[in-house]
């Protein structure tokens, strides 16, 4: 076991309510506290602490600003009706970061330590985990190259931080049905590259794509493969997922597509009910073809922040998909009840899903 130091804030922050993070853009409000570990080759990780949350102090040379070389990962807490914290999958994450390390070039993490400290931090400040329908406390760790130098190779030192935010719905619309168009300018990644793992140049590679998104007032947009701009890959920060003849279809991974946690665990879930979510290539315009049949009768982004996220409308270029007539279909309800239900422990915990926070 890592050792932990604390060091507690003097000046508390007002604690939003459950109301007003409905009314709040996401990821905009901030605990009381952070968690850092500091990593030198020499010493591998160390100095692992909880502080108040405030700005850092960084060398203008570190080369994450230079060179991009950082990662990411979300994760959601949630208070059960007894009053426990508990984080939903966290293991998922810690395997997926260390995958983004693997191809990041930066140093591994112990899984079960590091998820350790981030509930020890979750523990700290879990007086800010909201109980309102729809909110959560979002956990957000990351790994940030701090090594000062200008040429372009791997850092030999990084630090580890998480911090947290709570939440409402990542769309402020909630659950009604979102505008999504198809991408046909930009790309977000291809096979090779780094499209299948979390770390931060995807996401800044994809704002143009949405500033334009924002601008023609749609919410997101659906990524195409990179190579024949073809295949359907995911959407702006999310997997997607499609009801075809009555079947949940969902883009098959593919080296360049996000493994996102509530994806696996929309595989799984859905399995229970006894018919597989189908994983495999689908092209826009097969997509096109069988909406035009009648045959697509929902569409739905799955994502850590979005949880389960209605489509209710899709562009691509002058053909417009409508699902559902633009109103949440029951397979996406269906499935944002059940998931909610075992992340809040509403329901029984029948996949080993939830860790809770002692
Ligand atoms: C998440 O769902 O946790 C993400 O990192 C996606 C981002 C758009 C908030």
């Amino acid at each position: 076991m890592m050792e932990l130091k604390f060091e507690l804030t003097k000046n508390p922050k007002r604690i939003p309510t459950s109301e007003e993070l409905t009314r709040t853009h996401f990821g905009t409000l901030f605990t009381d506290h952070m968690l850092i570990i500091d990593y030198e080759k020499s010493k591998g990780w160390h100095d692992a602490r909880v502080v108040p949350y405030g700005p850092l102090a960084f060398e203008p040379a570190s080369c994450c600003f230079h060179y991009g070389q950082l990662i990411f990962e979300g994760l959601k807490a949630y208070k059960t009706k007894d009053g426990c914290a508990v984080i939903f999958r966290p293991e998922q994450n810690m395997i997926r970061m260390n995958e983004s390390c693997e191809r990041m070039c930066i140093a591994k993490i112990d899984e079960r330590e590091f998820l350790e400290a981030i509930a020890a931090l979750v523990k700290t400040d879990s007086a800010w985990i909201p109980t309102g329908l729809g909110t959560s406390l979002y956990v957000r760790p990351f790994i940030v190259a701090n090594e000062a130098f200008l040429g372009v190779h791997p850092s030999n030192s990084f630090i580890f931080m998480t911090i947290l935010s709570p939440v409402g719905p990542y769309f402020t619309s909630g659950l009604s049905p979102v505008r999504i168009y198809v991408e046909d300018k930009y790309v977000r990644a291809v096979r090779g590259g780094t499209g299948f793992v979390k770390c931060a140049g995807n996401y800044a590679a994809s704002l143009k794509s949405q500033e334009e998104a924002d601008a023609a007032g749609y919410s997101q947009v659906l990524w195409l493969d990179g190579v024949e701009r073809k295949y359907i890959e995911e959407v702006g920060g999310m997997n997607i997922a499609f009801v075809i003849d009555g079947e949940l279809v969902t883009p098959e991974l593919n080296g360049s597509i996000l493994p996102g946690v509530t994806r696996k665990s929309v595989i799984e879930l859905v399995k229970s009910w006894g018919k597989p979510m189908i994983e495999r290539k689908i092209s826009i315009q097969e997509l096109a073809g069988l909406h035009k049949a009648g045959r697509v009768s929902e569409a739905m982004a799955i994502g850590t922040a979005a949880v389960i996220c209605p489509v209710g409308e899709l562009k691509w270029g002058g053909d417009v998909m409508i699902f559902n007539n633009g109103k949440i279909g029951p397979v996406a309800q269906r499935l944002y009840d059940e998931i909610t239900a075992i992340q809040t422990c509403d329901a029984p915990d029948k996949f080993g899903w939830v860790y809770e926070v002692k």
